[in-house]
């Protein structure tokens, strides 16, 4: 096949659709091995500064993007008419819920359209969006085969043989030391043989290790599979955090105990909430998915509504704890610490510390928050927020009644002696005192 062709011999150029914390990492792994990179995006504002060597994402350096600029082995545009030129294409484009928690498919739907008016002859397609089993061949592919060869005007594409499409899901895991884009495996399912070897080719330039998988149906399910065993594993262990709690047992001493166990258990830790783009949302995708088939999937669904009703659980111990000092929620002053959903990042998608927020202010708490890689929330779908992050002084601690300890950065580890010094109280959802080895008897665990 030509496009493999290409591909060996490094004269394929790649177009990524979606330049956010999944396409960009993947493009500069592409330009790292020395293919050309176009990356599209409808946000104009990424456009200049990713073009000017800069990086908008934190944990993705100025100096691997401005590297591959100035050789110009990357660009970003919006112009979607380059798309011709691309030999492959790979499409990384959000997948939240709307509003009724069900599958928003409009970014597939409108990068299909996109590259069904430009598809040529000879065109690798693939799709790492994390979504339902049946997206790539219900969706995708219907668009494509309508899609009509510019030659001859009443041929329509053949998959397999005019053009390829496949799934491949991505797995990126944001600022993990261990593992980037390029040493993580990758399962690559494509419609047709033609187009899962393809779609193995592109990626074994880049990528550890590809696992191929019979279908993109597969591919697909093995994404779901991945973060529903960590949702409903993290919603295990909520609930037990909350059942230990009343038996004065403390859940991480005993998640760490039972870690020394060398078979047959792998730990996971209770929080404020799910956070990030994948793990609260994805699962639903299958339940909605499952509906079709008359299947109800009641592990998602109660894993859902334990890991949701978390910060409830916390804002009920933030009470507990301000009464201990003859306060109430309202009309306290609190601050949140953290509001990235995971440790180290800039991330704050579907971030419990927006939640906290909101149900601190319901509770008519007055809420102010800090995260050093966070400087101000914005507008978003879910929130209305538009607040700064306060500075992280002894004398602005010393104002609030209560600090809750949301997001476990590094950096609150480092000054985890100076926060508890200068705190009146603290509600700690993520053990993050203890771990600092900071012990008092002003410090509640959530
Ligand atoms: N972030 C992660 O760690 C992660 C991990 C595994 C899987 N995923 C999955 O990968 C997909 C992408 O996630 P992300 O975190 O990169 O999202 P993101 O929001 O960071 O980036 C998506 C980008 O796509 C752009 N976009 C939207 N519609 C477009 C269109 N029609 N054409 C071109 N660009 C368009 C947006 O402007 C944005 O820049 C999602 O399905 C997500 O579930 C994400």
């Amino acid at each position: 096949m030509e496009i493999i062709k290409k591909i060996e011999n490094k004269t394929a150029t790649i177009g990524i659709i979606g330049l956010g914390y999944v396409g960009l990492p993947l493009g500069l792994e592409f330009a790292h091995k020395g293919f050309d990179i176009t990356g599209f995006d409808i946000d104009e504002r990424k456009i200049p500064i990713l073009n000017s060597g800069k990086s908008y994402i934190k944990h993705i350096s100025e100096e691997r993007i401005k590297k591959f600029v100035d050789s110009k082995k990357f660009k970003a545009t919006s112009d979607f008419s380059r798309l011709t030129s691309c030999d492959a294409i790979i499409i990384c484009v959000p997948t939240p819920l709307n509003e009724h928690r069900e599958p928003d498919m409009t970014y597939i739907e409108n990068s299909g359209k996109i590259v069904a008016q430009y598809l040529r002859k000879g065109q690798l397609v693939v799709l790492e969006s994390s979504t339902y089993p049946g997206t790539t061949d219900e969706i995708l592919l219907p668009m494509f085969e309508a899609a009509q060869s510019s030659s001859n005007t009443k041929a329509k594409f053949k998959v397999g043989t005019d053009f390829y499409l496949a799934f491949s899901p991505e797995r990126e895991d944001p600022n993990n030391p261990n593992f980037s884009t390029g040493t993580i495996p990758k399962v690559v399912g494509g419609v047709t043989k033609n187009c899962q070897q393809a779609a193995i080719a592109l990626y074994d330039q880049v990528i550890v290790k590809t696992v191929p998988v019979s279908s993109t149906r597969a591919a697909e399910a093995t994404k779901l599979v991945e973060n529903i065993y960590r949702s409903v594993n993290i919603a295990l262990v909520n609930e037990l955090k909350v059942v230990f709690d009343k038996m004065n047992i403390d859940v991480w001493e005993v998640i760490e105990a039972a870690s020394t166990k060398p078979f047959g258990f792998h730990p996971f830790y209770p929080g404020p909430g799910l956070g990030g783009h994948c793990i609260p949302i994805d699962p639903f995708y299958l339940t909605w998915k499952a509906r079709e088939f008359e299947v109800h999937t009641r592990f998602i669904e109660l894993a859902g509504e334990i890991n949701t009703s978390m910060p409830y659980y916390v804002v009920e111990k933030a009470g507990a704890a301000l009464n201990t000092v003859k306060k109430s929620l309202k009309g306290s002053k609190v601050l949140i610490l953290g509001a990235s959903y995971k440790k180290d990042i800039d991330d704050m998608r579907e971030s419990p510390s927006l939640r906290l927020i909101e149900l601190f202010y319901d509770k008519g708490a007055k809420v102010d928050y800090n995260d050093p890689y966070v400087p101000q929330l914005f507008k978003t779908r879910k929130y209305n927020y538009d607040i700064k992050s306060v500075e992280l002084t002894s004398g602005k601690l010393k104002k609030y009644d209560l600090v809750v300890l949301s997001t476990d950065h590094t950096y609150y580890k480092e000054k985890a002696n100076f926060i508890a010094r200068n705190s009146k109280l603290i509600v700690d959802t993520r053990n993050l005192f203890d771990k600092a080895g900071v012990k008092s008897n002003k410090i509640f665990k959530a």
